[in-house]
């Protein structure tokens, strides 16, 4: 079974698809680490954002690996690297390019492929998993999703106004809303969770619920 949890950033999407795909027993695939990753290398290399084609080869020769919830990239460890305010704003960049989206849809279904996924990230629902069993969306208030963010800088010790994080956010919503390969929308077929007034840990109960729900009604069919 694959369940896919897409929504704009700070809706909680990791942190519930992980306690999801923990109760229920399942592999879980954070995509939004797949494109960062992608945005790392091109710092790395010095790429620059505008030119398309050298952005496009880059995930072409890369390995991109999840073991124990780190994340290897050509076997560098680059789960914390990874989070920062400059690879963040580059992901949603590089997320705009058509065969960086290509090659990592092409990798996101290999690691689906004869496993039970929870899998989490803007197109999994639309564009990646069409025929997935379980398809939810989660929203939250402009202003919470900031917060939640400001408070996940915290605990790493940066501090971010939230005026600023609300702008970088704006703008990141803006371009993958707006992108024209695979922008950021539900699935007609989604169920739409609002999360702005719910803990995280209780989203992913909600969820589980309707999973079960679901599954207890396609048997009894
Ligand atoms: O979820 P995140 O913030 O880690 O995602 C990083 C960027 O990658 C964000 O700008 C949206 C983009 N992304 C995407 O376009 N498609 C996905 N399936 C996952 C993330």
């Amino acid at each position: 079974m694959i369940v896919t949890i897409d929504g704009p950033a700070g809706t909680g999407k990791s942190t519930v698809a992980r306690i999801l795909a923990s109760r229920l027993g399942f592999a879980f695939l954070n995509t939004g680490a797949m494109y960062r990753a992608v945005a790392y290398a091109c710092l790395r290399q010095d790429i620059a954002f505008e030119d398309q084609e050298a952005v496009g080869n880059v995930p072409q020769f890369l390995e991109i690996l999840f073991s124990n919830n780190r994340l290897f990239l050509n076997g560098e460890d680059v789960t914390e690297a990874i989070r920062g305010q400059e690879v963040t704003q580059a992901a949603s960049l590089v997320a705009a390019n058509e065969r960086v989206r290509q090659r990592l849809v092409e990798l996101q279904r290999i690691v689906a492929h004869g496993v039970d996924l929870v899998t989490e990230g803007r197109d999994q629902g639309t564009v990646v998993f069409p025929d997935a069993e379980c398809k939810f969306f989660l929203t939250a208030s402009a202003e919470e999703r900031a917060r939640r963010r400001q408070r996940e800088l915290r605990d790493k010790g940066d501090f971010v106004s939230l005026d600023d994080l609300m702008n970088q956010q704006e703008l990141r919503d803006l371009r993958d809303e707006t992108r024209a390969c695979s922008p950021l929308k539900p699935a007609v077929d989604a169920a739409i969770i609002d999360t702005t007034a719910m803990s995280l840990e209780a989203v992913a109960g909600h969820l589980e619920a309707m999973i079960l729900q679901r599954n207890v009604a396609a048997r009894t069919r």
